[in-house]
């Protein structure tokens, strides 16, 4: 399994991400239009009669979509991040919310409950994908829809290498499996990029509904179970296991927080790479971290010139 795809490590890595989270990551990764373009795959109609779960909501951006399409009030946000929650808290169109601390493959709902599920960008933390997506589809009502968001393996062999060493990028073909096997019927899809990227297909949004009540009929075994920590007894942790979660937190947030200056550089170069897509402006946190890898980029050419004569 990949550095971060771990509910402990994940807990760890968005304690600190979860501080400029809302002003580095999501304009670069998960963008509005992107975010858009997914919720639109989506049925909305009779908005006032729809009760909706946003699992693995974070810091609230795709619930700021999905209140535009529903009230408020009839939102549910899990996430297994107190750190992330507590900037949804913050956030005041998100006040009708609900919000309860969560695991994505435990969900800690009755069978159906609401009826509609979404969920963007979380599965790719999850250490058992395939059981999330029994979760939705248990949680959900007879004829309610799950709306799952996510990264697709790159094609490039180094982005692969890279992705695949951080986190889950599931292939395309998987996702689709998750879906069919839990049973949703009716599944569609679309494809969601970033301005800046040259491929169309760098995530995904998959939708799929749930034909009869209860749980899945999927006969499905679980991978060995991981406890959320929101759910874990507090209990000790062996010494062993201590310094793998520090050493995969510190690589894969190194990993992590390389992508945010190389997704910059590739925004601001995406016409010279060809890309005609209408761009979208840095906001005034992703200038300051453009300059300021700038300034890094031309202390180490200078030091290495300098060396050389
Ligand atoms: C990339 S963020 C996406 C947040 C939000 N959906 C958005 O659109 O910006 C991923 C979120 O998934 C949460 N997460 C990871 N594993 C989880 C799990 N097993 N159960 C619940 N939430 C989880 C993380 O805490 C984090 O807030």
């Amino acid at each position: 399994m990949r550095l971060m795809q771990h509910k402990k490590e994940a807990y760890w890595f968005y304690r600190y991400l979860s501080i400029f989270y809302d002003k580095l990551v999501n304009p670069l990764f998960w963008t509005e239009k992107m975010r858009e373009k997914s919720l639109d795959l989506g049925y909305w109609d009779d908005p006032e009669t729809l009760r909706v779960i946003d699992v693995g909501s974070g810091t609230g951006f795709t619930t700021e979509g999905i209140v535009r399409r529903v009230p408020s009030e009839n939102v549910t946000c899990v996430d297994q991040s107190p750190h992330q929650m507590s900037r949804a808290l913050a956030k005041r169109e998100l006040a009708g919310c609900t919000f309860q601390l969560g695991d994505a493959e435990a969900l800690p709902f009755d069978d159906d409950t609401f009826d509609r599920y979404v969920s963007a960008g979380s599965i790719e933390y999850w250490p058992d994908p395939q059981l999330g997506i029994l979760e939705a589809y248990r949680v959900l009502k007879p004829g309610g829809w799950a709306l799952m968001i996510g990264p697709l393996e790159p094609v490039n062999p180094f982005s692969k290498f890279v992705a695949n060493t951080w986190m889950l990028f599931p292939p395309e073909e998987d996702y689709h499996q998750y879906f069919e096997n839990a049973g949703f019927d009716r599944i569609d899809y679309t494809y969601v990029a970033p301005y800046w990227q040259k491929s169309e297909r760098y995530g995904i949004a998959i939708i799929g509904r749930k034909p009869q009540a209860g749980k899945s009929p999927y006969a499905y075994t679980p991978v060995p179970h991981e406890t959320a920590v929101v759910n874990a007894e507090q209990e000790g942790m062996s010494l062993g296991r201590g310094m793998l979660l520090a050493g995969r937190v510190l690589a894969g947030s190194a990993a992590g927080f390389l992508f945010i200056p190389m997704a910059l550089v590739a925004s601001i170069t995406a016409p010279l790479r060809g890309i005609d897509k209408e761009p979208e402006p840095l906001n005034q946190h992703q200038k300051v971290a453009l300059v300021a890898v700038g300034v890094i980029a031309t202390i180490f050419i200078v030091n290495r010139l300098a060396k050389r004569r």
